[in-house]
Parts: structure tokens; sequence; C-alpha cells
């Protein structure tokens, strides 16, 4: 019998993004969205069932620290409703405790995914530790009714599209919002530079976020643009044209951003230094560096560029005052066990 599994599962940077959604119950979206896996971004989850079902115990290792710390109660009890919900999709019957012992290679609650990165590893810990088959799509939509929608998009490999899903009733919205692998990890040597502007835990969620964004006066104008650019960035991405590739996902961030801005209460996430850095993107591409800028629900700032100018982007963001580090990601491969016990 297996107790104990250990999964490693990356964050993801989406060029178009999901932000608001249909339903906060079945974690629905109103649109498609699509990511790329990060390779350095990412975390590694150890899960061990106990037999005691009121054992619930999470300790985590945040980005640099020397040890794990233990979660917070609330912390734990989110993942313990997440546990018993997949453990009951599962089929499994019997009362079940858990130990989790969860590191992260980057910042965690700074914009940069870690909740997907958390709980697609630990929707597939769970999947793996009572040794069930499903399928990939429903190991997907799984891990979306975490609350943590993109972390659906960390499951399947390399560049995922996550369908919005359709249908007349619960279990068929329930199944039918997944994501896929759309292309492999080695598809397109492109090039996610995250620039840490600044590192500290960010003090809205995007759970509770998506719940304003539906009231933002630019939200059904972001939708009526949607479908058009969800389209044109697939046709960029197909033919890997990067200048259209490149504005689109800027056009994307903005327009996400604005509705951030303008729903109540309003979400400002760029901080002066979020607008420097966008500016200075701007400006290499004058310079002739194709490099293109996208921000999810934090300060930092992907910089998205192709191997080729990896290097230049690289020493020239270094000397930049408002960058305090950088962590360099190239596409990589979804939420896969490391160790089974
Ligand atoms: O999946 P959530 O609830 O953490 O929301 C993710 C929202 C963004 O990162 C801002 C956009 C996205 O599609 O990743």
């Amino acid at each position: 019998m297996i107790t104990k599994v250990k999964v490693k599962s990356p964050a993801n940077i989406a060029f178009i993004k999901y932000w608001g959604q249909k339903s906060k119950e079945l974690v629905l979206p109103y649109h498609d969205s699509f990511s790329m896996n990060l390779s350095d971004c990412y975390s590694i989850v150890e899960l061990e069932i106990t037999d005691d079902p009121k054992q619930n115990e999470m300790y985590v290792k945040k980005y640099k620290a020397k040890k794990h710390e233990k979660s917070s109660k609330e912390a734990i009890e989110k993942v313990a409703k997440f546990f018993s919900m997949v453990k009951d999709y599962l089929g499994v019957k019997e009362g079940k405790g858990f130990i989790i012992q969860s590191e992260n290679s980057f910042p965690q609650k700074a914009g940069i995914a870690s909740s997907a990165s958390f709980y697609s590893a630990l929707t597939l810990a769970i999947v793996e530790v009572f040794d069930k088959n499903i399928s990939e799509a429903e190991l997907s939509a799984l891990a979306r009714l975490s609350g943590s929608g993109s972390a659906c998009r960390s499951i399947p490999t390399g560049f995922t599209w996550w369908h919005k899903g359709v249908g007349e009733n619960t279990t068929e919205l329930l199944k039918s919002s997944y994501a896929e692998s759309i292309a492999d990890v080695d598809y397109w040597d492109l090039v996610d530079v995250v620039l840490i502007l600044n590192p500290d835990e960010k003090k809205t969620g995007s759970q509770e976020g998506h719940t304003g964004a539906a009231g933002s006066t630019f939200f059904a104008d972001r939708l009526l643009g949607l479908d058009n650019r969800v389209q044109e960035i697939r046709e960029a991405f197909d033919q890997k044209d990067f200048k259209r590739f490149g504005k689109l996902i800027e056009e994307d961030t903005l327009s996400m951003h604005m509705v951030m801005m303008t729903q109540q209460p309003p979400l400002y996430f760029w901080s002066g230094k979020t607008l420097e850095i966008m500016k200075k993107t701007v400006e290499l591409r004058e310079w002739g560096v194709e490099a293109y800028y996208t921000i999810d629900a934090g300060e930092n700032v992907h910089v998205i560029c192709q191997k080729k100018d990896e290097e230049k982007i690289i020493t020239y963001f270094k000397k930049q005052p408002e960058v305090q580090e950088m962590i360099v990601n190239y596409p990589a491969a979804g939420a896969h066990v490391l160790e089974i016990a």
C-alpha cells in the first residue's frame, strides 16, 4: 500500500490571462486561457497519508528559508477541505489524515503563481497516494477545483490551454473545463525572465480578486476583445511569430490590469518599479532587442523573450536598480511524481 508520494509541479505564466469567475463554486472562467510551465519556479510537495482522519498537518519551506514551518490553522483547513473533496471524487471511503511537507523554489504570493504550483502538485499527490488512475484532463479539472483555477494549467506539459468549459449541468461543466498541452517543452525556445522587484507577499490573493472582476466597467470590454485575441495568439504561436505574440501578451496584461484597477475594491498590483520596468522593456525593443512584458496578480514582471536574446536581456536588467533578483525560466514539464513510498 502506498502511504507517501513526492510530486514536483511548475508555476505557469499566462499569455492570455484568466481573471474573473463565472462560477465561484465550480471555479469556471469566462474564457479560455493559455500559459507556459516554468522550469525554475516550482513546488515540491510530499504527501503522507495517516489512518487518523483528524491528523492534518502541513509544513512549508518558503523560498530561501532554512527549514519548514508549520502552516496556519486556516491554511490547513483549506487544504483539508480540498483533500476530502478529491478523496470523495476518487471514491475513497476510509477516513484518512495527512502530513504535507511543501517547498517552493520562488517567492510565494508574489504574482508568480505559487498556488498553481502547490495545488497542481497536491492534486497529483492525492490521486497517486490512493493509487487511482484518472485521465490527465480529469486531473487537470480536479486541480482547478482547489480554488486556484490556474493550477489546472500546471498539470499537462509545456504550453497549455485551459478550455473554459461547456455544458448544461454541473457534471458536464465540471469535467469540460480543463487544460491540455498544445505543445511540448521543445516546441519554441521561449524564455521567461522573472524580475523580482519585491519578494514580499501581496495583501489580496487572486481568489479574493476574481470575485470583483465582473463588477469592473472594463470587464465587458475585455470579454468582447478576447475571442479575437485568443484566436490571434493561437495563430502567432502556431506560426512562431514572436513579434505578434509579444504584442498580444502585453495587450492582454494591460487589459486584465485595467479590470483589476477598476473593480471594487480596486486592485493596484503595480508599483512605480513595475511601471519603470514595463517602460524599459518597451525601450529595449526600440534598441532592437525583442522583449515583451507580462504581469500576473503581483508587482513582479515577467519579461518574455526568445533564447537568442536571453543574455542581452539578463545583462541589461541586472543593472537596473528596480530589480532585486531574477529567476530565468524555460518551458517545463507539468506535474509529475518524483518518489513513491
Ligand atoms: O488561479 P488563480 O486563482 O491563482 O488566478 C490566477 C490569476 C492570474 O495569475 C492573474 C492570471 C492567470 O491566468 O494566471
